[in-house]
């Protein structure tokens, strides 16, 4: 079953189409990865995957229902989650509590429950703190839980972005550059997470990556976009040897701009 289909999107800047014709349809469970040189529209993807921006034309639909005109808050409750290129955390506050807050997004307190306190509201914030934990657990983070997110080392405030997108119990999780700024041990680690999300949790991914070596070992199908095109589409090793694939990345019209 189809959980995000894009259906021939395209945006346009001003004079710049930023992304052309682009179409993805991931099913249930699957791992698909974007790849590309800097500037060749993968976030810009994202962001019209998860209602940022507006394709100006073609489609997008989240477990078959059409996303037109929705916003983002929309298609998180239609079932997506993502990751920033940056990290985006509530820097002041626990990494327990940044999870928490991520995961009272789908809860069914109210807000009279809150100020009131009732009994409903002390169950769903022990469910809340548990699910928390257990997420917490799994990324290896749990002795870190009353660290204010600011104290993580870089590559576990990476991880914890993860497990706040997780927070939401989304069915697709959309990365952009997850491995980004880490060191080799630190990228084996989030792969290894990556795949445990999938094969453990059963969510469909979407990873974006710049770094061609880390998507190769864990995506089921890839597509590569250059100057907002898709120029390959297919399995690592196909798109690997594909003659327009290793002419975006070494070839001639990379520059100083682009790398
Ligand atoms: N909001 C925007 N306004 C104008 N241009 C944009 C905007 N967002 C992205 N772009 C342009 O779209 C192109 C693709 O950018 P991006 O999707 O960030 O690339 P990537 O993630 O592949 O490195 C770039 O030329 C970028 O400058
Ligand atoms: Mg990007």
């Amino acid at each position: 079953m189809s959980v995000l289909k894009a259906d021939h999107i395209s945006i346009q800047f001003g004079g710049l189409r930023a992304v052309n014709d682009f179409s993805l349809d991931l099913q249930e469970k699957e791992l698909y990865s974007i790849i590309g040189p800097n500037g060749a529209g993968k976030t810009t993807v994202f962001n019209m995957l998860t209602g940022i921006y507006q394709p100006t034309e073609g489609s997008i639909y989240i477990d078959g229902k059409l996303m037109a005109g929705c916003k983002p808050y929309q298609f998180t409750a239609a079932g997506l989650a993502r990751t920033f290129q940056n990290i985006r955390l509530f820097h002041g506050a626990t990494v327990l509590d940044n999870v928490k807050m991520a995961h009272s997004f789908k809860t069914d307190y109210n807000f009279f429950n809150m100020l009131t306190r009732t009994g409903k509201y002390h169950s769903e914030e022990r469910r809340i703190t548990e699910k928390s934990m257990e997420l917490l657990e799994m990324f290896d983070l749990q002795d870190k839980k009353d660290f204010f997110a600011n104290n993580l080392p870089y590559g576990e405030q990476r991880k914890l972005e993860i497990v706040r997108a997780l927070a939401t119990e989304p069915k697709v999780i959309l990365l952009d550059e997850p491995a980004a700024g880490m060191n080799p041990n630190e990228i084996d680690d989030v792969v290894n997470l990556i795949l445990r999300v999938q094969k453990e949790l059963g969510k469909a991914i979407l990873v974006i990556e710049h770094h061609m070596k880390m998507v190769m070992k864990i995506a089921e199908y890839i597509k590569v976009l250059d100057f907002g095109e898709t120029i390959s589409e297919g399995t690592p090793e196909k798109v690997q040897n594909d003659p327009k694939v290793i002419e975006a990345y070494l070839g001639g019209h990379a520059n100083a701009s682009r790398s």
